[in-house]
């Protein structure tokens, strides 16, 4: 199996505009040597940007990124961190002040520390992702830019980083942007700030920086990869161990530290009732580093999914990084735990992480807990097709969504989009997407969050032309909410010009928590509980259905959704609450993904 090698593709993507990326991206660095910067920072508001731009709008060299003191009584710095506000590194900055709840802008962050290097290694600051344009600066020095809300990026700092008082200075801007991934226009609350972890990394000289170690498409014992080694060691003899499964493999690097492999293997595979993890041991001469890996085969075959040679439905639900009974962005293995174990709870076994890419703990925990998993970039609604710039930040998006989780599991679909208008431009920018997703993993399937249109009255019929691209066809539709009321489900009869798996990717209507009534009155959980029970009575009808995904698992914030009493900022379209409370048609789902289960055995 032929792997692009990122390096050349990255070295191509640079070259192509203007864009400073985030250096190489190191992977796994939950097994790595590395020190937090989690925690409370300084933290200046700066809607003008007078931090950064002079009062004619020229970048300005002596910036807030210098972290200026007054040397003496007479001089005018008219800022000071250590004054300023302060927030807390990982969360969003809206849930954390009542001035910040509407902010959008720029926000400066600074954190000093101290740090001992040890001699022969190099340090890395590491950020788990900044909404949505960052720029980093240490001890005064632009370490570079980065752009896009969901995804890792990490600068050296080996050269800078001294003994005693580093400060680290990130500007994060969350203004949107019609050029932007997302666009300016999304139902869901635009958090801004270093929405997640903050770390150093420290690696040996020549370090393992990436990987891809997974069974090959369509086999259910051939494993196949990579090795990626950084630093200047670059041919070295690199072993590859799975002790539990007795595999010990010898490979060597060439002049880029670049090394393909393919053995076979006896593996227990993963699945969501068999979650088994490997430890994966990989040494080179200077380095070494373990992760755990679980090894399952997915495909489709016409109009089925089969995972490990065999057909699954998926009983999914969709999720939204919305921090359970919280008000902010999640951020955290124990946001991850409580999230997917709802999901559990629901009989799920797949879950559609929405509209971005969801912070590591996800899929880590979803590898442990045995939940399979959808994972998307913000090419959402409609962006500007034509925009190169745009195209470049979404392939960009994705790379890194792929470089981090590929060794996962249970990430089964990468998704390309969600409700994007079909259109020339459009399919052509998704098709360029599909072809980098395939450039860099041939393992897994390919879907995108697709919308129906009709061949006749109560004739839904799945045909976006973008559906030739895609191993798997998401379709989000709301009938019996935005398309009438529930009992329009029975009229239905679905049709779909492709020989392909369908996922109901969203389906579903709003409720508040509480709110009881007869199952006509909108809003009442009685509404949303009928809405349920119609729905899979439709589904039953549908012989093409590989999954199903309700909109959504709980009620997530959102400033499209303004209706007072009811709404107040929350998409009330959750099964369960803000606060955590299972409203009706959570059971109607449970019950239904039960049954499938029980059929399953
Ligand atoms: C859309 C969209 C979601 C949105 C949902 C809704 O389909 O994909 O992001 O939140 O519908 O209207 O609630």
């Amino acid at each position: 199996m032929k792997f692009t090698k990122l390096s050349c593709v990255l070295v191509f993507f640079v070259a192509m505009n203007a864009y400073p990326l985030g250096q190489n991206l190191i992977i796994n660095v939950d097994h790595r040597s590395a020190v937090s910067l989690n925690g409370k920072w300084q933290a200046i508001i700066d809607p003008f940007e007078i931090g950064y731009y002079d009062y004619r709008y020229q970048p300005n060299k002596n910036g807030f990124f210098k972290n200026a003191k007054p040397r003496d009584k007479t001089e005018l710095i008219e800022y000071d961190f250590d004054k300023s506000e302060v927030l807390n590194v990982p969360g969003d900055w809206n849930s954390q002040q009542d001035k910040l709840f509407l902010y959008e802008g720029s926000i400066w962050y600074k954190k000093s520390f101290d740090y001992q290097r040890r001699p022969n290694t190099r340090v890395f600051v590491y950020f788990g992702a900044a909404n949505y344009h960052s720029i980093v600066y240490l001890n005064g020095q632009k370490l570079g830019e980065h752009i896009g809300g969901f995804t890792p990026f990490n600068f050296e700092i080996t050269r800078l980083v001294r003994e005693k008082d580093n400060f680290l200075v990130v500007k994060v801007d969350n203004k949107r942007r019609h050029d932007g991934v997302p666009t300016v226009n999304t139902d869901w609350w635009n958090y801004g700030g270093l929405t997640r972890r903050v770390m150093l990394v420290e690696v040996q000289e020549t370090f393992i920086r990436d990987y891809f170690i997974q069974l090959k498409r369509g086999s259910l014992k051939t494993v196949v990869g990579w090795i990626q080694l950084d630093g200047k060691q670059t041919s070295q003899t690199i072993t590859v161990e799975i002790p539990e499964a007795n595999v010990k493999q010898i490979f060597n690097t060439d002049a880029d530290g670049y090394v393909e492999f393919e053995f076979d293997a006896e593996l227990q595979l993963w699945s969501p009732d068999n979650p088994r993890l490997y430890d994966v041991i990989i040494k080179s001469q200077t380095d070494s580093l373990s992760d755990s890996v679980g090894f399952r085969s997915i495909e489709t075959k016409g109009s089925k999914i089969l995972l490990n040679g065999k057909p699954i439905f998926l009983r999914g639900v969709c999720i939204h990084e919305q921090a359970p009974k919280s008000k902010a962005r999640a951020f955290s293995k124990e946001h991850a735990e409580t999230l997917l174990g709802w999901a559990k709870e629901m009989n799920c076994n797949f879950v559609r992480l929405a509209h971005y890419p969801h912070n590591e703990y996800m899929p880590r925990t979803a590898d442990r807990l045995g939940m399979l998993v959808w994972s998307e970039i913000p090419v959402y609604w409609t962006i500007l097709w034509e925009n190169e710039s745009t195209l470049t930040n979404a392939l960009n998006q994705l790379t890194e969504m792929i470089t981090r989780d590929k060794n996962r599991a249970s990430v089964i679909l990468w998704s390309m989009a969600n409700e994007t208008p079909v259109g020339d431009a459009r399919n052509e920018f998704l098709r360029t997407l599909v072809e980098r997703a395939k450039s860099l993993d041939p393992t897994r399937l390919i879907t995108a969050a697709m919308e129906k249109s009709y061949q006749g009255k109560n004739k839904p019929v799945i045909n976006d032309p973008f559906g030739q691209y895609v191993d798997v066809l998401g379709c989000n539709e709301y009938i019996g909410w935005y398309e009438g009321l529930p009992d329009r489900c029975d009229l239905y009869s679905w049709g779909t010009i492709y020989d392909k798996p369908v996922i109901f990717s969203e389906f579903g209507g709003g409720a508040l928590y509480g709110f009881n009534a007869d199952k006509d009155t909108r809003w009442s959980e009685e509404y949303q509980e009928y809405l349920y029970e119609k729905q899979i009575k439709m589904f039953e009808k549908i012989p093409f259905l590989a999954g199903t995904c309700p909109w959504i698992l709980s009620d997530f914030r959102s400033p499209r959704r303004l209706l007072p009493q009811i709404q107040d900022y929350w998409n009330r379209k959750g099964l369960i609450s803000d606060k955590g409370e299972k409203k009706k048609a959570f059971y109607v789902m449970q019950l239904f993904y039960e049954k499938l289960k029980q059929n399953e055995q």
